[in-house]
């Protein structure tokens, strides 16, 4: 009988958990099956280019698979740019050129539709798995790199907090999340945030200056720590962007609008300082959640493939690895904060100024398996 092969892609941006779910796919499919497995590297510029990375359970460090553990990033490398589409018909073409049975990708929404379109079109076997630092893919609690990135804010809030009381200072904090603010919801939630800004809830830099004002004469805190998303705008509703080098137009800088506006509102009373956490937050090693759920993820993945499903994506729901139909997933994608869901509750239970409520933008949030 030949021996199967199958191949495994990383696309989109990086983050933490990555190579642990590598690693199980390598280990299950050669373990379990006797399967080939394939690296494919930089995603389908890897099935473009023809190239393949042979993956094993030895080859990877002179501590063989199991230090991909604890390695961030990807091994694979990866591209971020929509452009894949120009040269379908020789990415599709790869997959057979490569002798591949079956492909298992990781992918955020954007790069999952694009995979999945490939796929229909040159009849791969096709299995995702979800993987973004901005939790927004649809039907899975957990995506990878959720959880590491969450803990890295958490922490550079508590640094920024030793600081900010040193000086009395309001520290402004911007994190990524594109169109989703689950990172800033929970994030400022374990770092001790006084307010978080997120573009699902309108906010008032009046309503800003009186809560750190409340800080200073109820509590006598003299500090604030103040989050907001990336993805905000302007009180008047302009987002902050700049143009990379490759002419996309990118989220940046809404924080610097903020402190300014803030010391103003405060007639310069309040001192404010500005941090934005770039991609920091997509660094370090993976946190032992985004390493379970990786595993546990990349393990189905594989029973998938040897089960002949495809064209499904792996979730995360109720604790534990199920599978979805990937068109479903592509439909209900993005997910967004849920202005009326335990955690905004939670927040403001706890005093922290989530933004004015009352005037909450109306999304659909019933499409989410995920009420937070
Ligand atoms: O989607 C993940 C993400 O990290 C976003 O939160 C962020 O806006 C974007 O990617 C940054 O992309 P890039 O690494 O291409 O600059």
């Amino acid at each position: 009988m030949v021996r199967r092969r199958i191949g495994i892609l990383t696309s989109g941006g990086d983050c933490p958990g990555l190579n642990c779910a590598i690693r199980a796919v390598v280990s299950h499919a050669m373990l379990t099956h006797d399967w080939e497995v394939v690296g494919i590297p930089y995603g389908t510029k890897g099935l473009l280019e023809r190239q393949i990375l042979p993956l094993n359970l030895e080859n990877l460090s002179v501590h063989g698979i199991d230090s991909l553990l604890s390695v961030g990033g990807t091994i694979l490398g990866s591209i971020n740019r929509g452009d894949t589409l120009e040269r379908a018909d020789e990415i599709i073409a790869g997959y057979q050129y490569l002798g591949l049975d079956g492909l298992i990708v990781t992918g955020g929404d954007g790069s999952l539709a694009i995979l999945r379109q490939l796929a229909r079109q040159g009849n791969w076997k096709l299995v995702s798995l979800p993987k973004t630092i901005d939790n927004d893919v649809a039907l899975t609690e957990r995506s990878i790199g959720f959880d590491t990135t969450v803990n890295t804010i958490t922490e550079a809030l508590n640094r920024l907090t030793f600081t900010a009381a040193s000086h009395d200072r309001v520290m402004v904090v911007e994190v990524m999340g594109r169109s989703a603010r689950h990172l800033a919801l929970h994030s400022g939630i374990a770092g001790g945030a006084d307010i978080i800004l997120i573009p699902e809830i309108p906010y008032s830099i009046a309503a800003i200056c009186a809560k750190i004002s409340e800080l200073r004469q109820a509590r006598g805190r003299m500090f604030a720590i103040l989050v907001v998303a990336e993805g905000v705008t302007t009180e008047e509703g302009k987002p902050s962007t700049y143009i990379d080098s490759l002419g996309q137009e990118r989220l940046r800088g809404i924080s610097q609008y903020i402190a300014e506006q803030v010391s103003h509102g405060s007639n310069n009373s309040l001192e404010t300082r500005v941090t934005i956490l770039g991609h920091v937050q997509r660094g370090g090693l993976p946190s032992a959640l985004d390493r379970i759920v990786a595993t546990a993820l990349g393990k189905t993945a594989v029973d998938l493939l040897a089960e002949d499903k495809h064209d499904r994506m792996v979730a995360w729901q109720n604790g534990q690895p199920t599978s979805v139909p990937l068109e479903e997933v592509l439909q209900r994608s993005p997910i967004l904060v849920n202005p009326r869901g335990y955690l905004v509750q939670t927040a403001q239970s706890l005093g922290i100024y989530v933004g004015e409520l009352q005037q909450e933008l109306s999304i659909a949030s019933d499409r989410s398996l995920i009420i937070n």
